[in-house]
This record gives C-alpha cells, structure tokens and sequence, in this order.
C-alpha cells in the first residue's frame, strides 16, 4: 500500500488541476453512517419512503420524525476527519482546485477548503417550500414538526431528494471540472447514483489519471488507473504527506 501511495503522490504532485469527487464514506470516520453497505442508513430505512420528495410531499411530518431530525442530530456533533483535512492540504499545496461532494455535511469546508460543489445541495440551510425563504439548520426548533416558516411554509432541507434534479448550475460545472481536470480523486463514494457517479467517466474518457480511495471495490474500481483500498482517514493522510514531501523537494 506505502509504494501504491508513492505512486500517486508522484502523479498528483506533478498535476495542477486536481479535482476531487467525494461521497458519504469520506465522512464515516467523523461519526456519519453511510448510505448503503454495513451500518448503511438505507438498511434501516427505506429511501423511497423517505428520501424521495413525493413522500415528502405527502407527509413532511413523518419525513422530519424519521429521516432529517436525527440526521440534525448527528450532523451537529460531526466535525472534519483527517480525510476532509488532507484534503484542504492538498488545496493549501496548489494541487487540488475543486471538489465535487454529494455529501451535505458541509465537513469539507469546515476543514478549510474553498471551491466545494455540493452537488447534492447542503444540510446547513432549510428552504420555505412556499416563500422560498432561508434559515440556518443550527437554528430550528424541533418541539413541533415539520418545523414551519413565518409565512405558514413548511420547511425542507435544501438538499436534493430523489425525484429532484441536480441544480443545474453544479451540474455543468461538474461536467466542464471533470472534462477539463488532470486527475480525479474519487474518494468514499458507492458510484451508483447517478450523474454524480458518471464524473469519473467523463474523467477517464477526457485523458484524466482516476485515482479511487475505498475500503471496498465499487463500478468505478475497474475503470480507476488505481485503486487505494482504505479508509479514508489513513490513506489521504498519508497521500497528502507524501505530495508536500514531493513537492518540499522539488
Ligand atoms: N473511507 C472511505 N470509504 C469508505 C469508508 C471509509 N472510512 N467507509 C465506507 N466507505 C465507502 C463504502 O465502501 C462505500 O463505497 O463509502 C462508500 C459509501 O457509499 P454510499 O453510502 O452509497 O454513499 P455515496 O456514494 O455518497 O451515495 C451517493 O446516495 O442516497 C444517496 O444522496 C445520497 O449522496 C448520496 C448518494
């Protein structure tokens, strides 16, 4: 593993337009369950019953109870790991531009990066379904769900449920990054839910290095110049170590 490091430390170090692609394994380590696989959240809950925003639609109240209160719950107590922090080194290093998260834990840039795309929209806003008005997650109080706006509203996260589109304006930014990037670093990503995990593709096809970080094989492993099989922490600590090594030398 030490030499597969090495190897991409080299390809990264020497590239200048890196960008990252995450999903919910790079915060697993800061507390938050996964989606799917052992301890995936979708193990316990069915998403089309409450992810999807016609169920939504039909009963806010159950949504809030089930799914988006303890998910509060647990994104208030989550703070970066060494993964999301590796990350903002590699930008600090002039390596890595932007990434793509399909996380709405908004860890990456509480660990200090800049050019985050939540491709997947973010948890730390909820958005009035009727005047569009916008309040701080941190701020709501949960004793009557769903919690409502002044304007009678209900309010919803503004993320993105299934059955919604992709805001437009990530999604081509997304696009034209992948298209354009030397490398991608695809980090704790399950690659199955679509466009996100088609970032990669457009990648590979534009003459881009794919580096994938997982502990597990995904779609996207045979497709990947390399597979770093690890978790997250571990593996981009030392994968930031050894590019400031390299770059300190050059
Ligand atoms: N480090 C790195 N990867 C890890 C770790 C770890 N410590 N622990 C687990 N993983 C990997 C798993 O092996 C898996 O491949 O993280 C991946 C998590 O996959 P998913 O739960 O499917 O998460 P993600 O790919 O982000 O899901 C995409 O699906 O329902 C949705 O909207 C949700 O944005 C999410 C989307």
């Amino acid at each position: 593993m030490e030499e597969l490091i090495h190897q991409a430390a080299e390809i990264l170090a020497a590239k200048k337009n890196v960008v990252a692609l995450t999903g919910a394994g790079i915060s697993v380590e800061s507390g938050i369950p996964p989606f799917r696989g052992k301890g995936g959240l979708w193990e316990k809950i069915d998403p089309m019953k409450y992810a999807h925003i016609d169920a939504f639609i039909k009963d806010p109240a159950e949504v809030w109870d089930v799914l988006i209160k303890s998910m509060k719950e647990v994104l208030d107590r989550a703070r970066p790991n060494a993964a999301h922090k590796a990350l903002f080194r590699l930008e600090r290093a002039g390596i890595l531009k932007t990434i793509i998260t399909q996380n709405v834990d908004g860890l990456h840039q509480a660990a200090g990066s800049k050019d985050v795309i939540e491709f997947h929209g973010s948890f730390a806003v909820q958005r009035c379904m009727d005047c569009h008005a916008t309040f701080e997650t941190g701020s709501l109080k949960l004793d009557s769900l769903p919690p409502m706006c002044q304007c009678g509203g209900i309010l919803r996260p503004d993320v993105v449920f299934f059955g919604e589109l992709i805001p437009p304006n990530h999604l081509k930014r997304s696009q034209l990054l992948a298209a354009g990037c030397d490398a991608m670093l695809v980090i704790g990503t399950s690659a199955t839910v679509e466009p996100a995990a088609y970032m990669p593709v457009i990648a590979k096809r534009s003459g881009a290095v794919v580096i994938e970080v997982n502990p597990e094989p995904t779609p996207l492993t045979r497709l990947a110049d390399m597979a770093l099989m690890g978790k997250a922490g571990k593996v981009m600590s030392l994968l930031a170590e050894e590019v400031e090594k390299l770059i300190r030398q050059w």
